[in-house]
């Protein structure tokens, strides 16, 4: 079964290892291999937001549960990120610089069991593409809420300093709009 409290205990003692994110990359395997463990032990998903399991300067564990229809902003992190996804499905675009913001270098789903592990260069966006939650564990290997980082406006594409208030506002307005959606048609908005 999975235990927050022992993968957590995994997660720092991997940071000793040579590579921590291929040794956490083996640890979210062993845990969203099997989803239905994760999501007892994490909770049924209500609604979209981010919570933090563990955050301390060297290793921050989220869990990252998306609205239906959520699109989120590109993004940077600075430090290494392993994400697993444990249900639903977490829609990647990738990004790299160029002269009018950012373009778009390629594309990665995520469903449940799978694992990704992103360099600290990378930029990407994320979006929740389906009519239910998706739930995912994101491990960075830093702090991932003092880190000065970027994101970028996704209309003019240009880069501004990460905002995390914004980022909550995001999820509110998914939230607020997936809500809005179920009771126009009468189905709980939790399922
Ligand atoms: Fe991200």
């Amino acid at each position: 079964m999975f235990n927050v409290d022992r993968f957590i205990a995994e997660c720092r003692a991997a940071l000793t290892d040579r590579t921590p994110e291929l040794a956490i990359k083996e640890l979210l395997e062993r845990a969203v291999a099997h989803p239905a463990d994760v999501e007892s032990a994490l909770g049924t998903p209500t609604e979209g937001h981010v919570a933090p399991l563990h955050h301390s300067p060297e290793l921050t564990i989220l869990k990252v549960i998306g609205t239906p229809g959520l699109a989120g902003y590109p993004h940077d992190h600075r430090m290494w990120a392993v994400i697993g996804v444990y249900g639903g499905r977490e829609d990647n675009t990738f990004y790299r610089r160029a002269p009018e913001g950012l373009a778009v270098a390629g594309d990665r789903r995520l469903e449940g069991g799978d694992v990704a592990v992103l360099g600290q260069a990378v930029i990407h966006a994320v979006a929740n593409p389906l009519r239910t939650f998706s739930g995912a564990i994101h491990v960075y290997g830093g702090d991932f809420f003092g880190m000065p980082r970027s994101d970028w406006d996704p209309e003019t594409m240009q880069e501004r300093p990460y905002d995390l208030e914004r980022a909550r506002r995001a999820f509110a307005a998914a939230n607020e709009r997936w809500r809005a959606e179920c009771a126009a048609v009468g189905r709980p908005a939790s399922a």
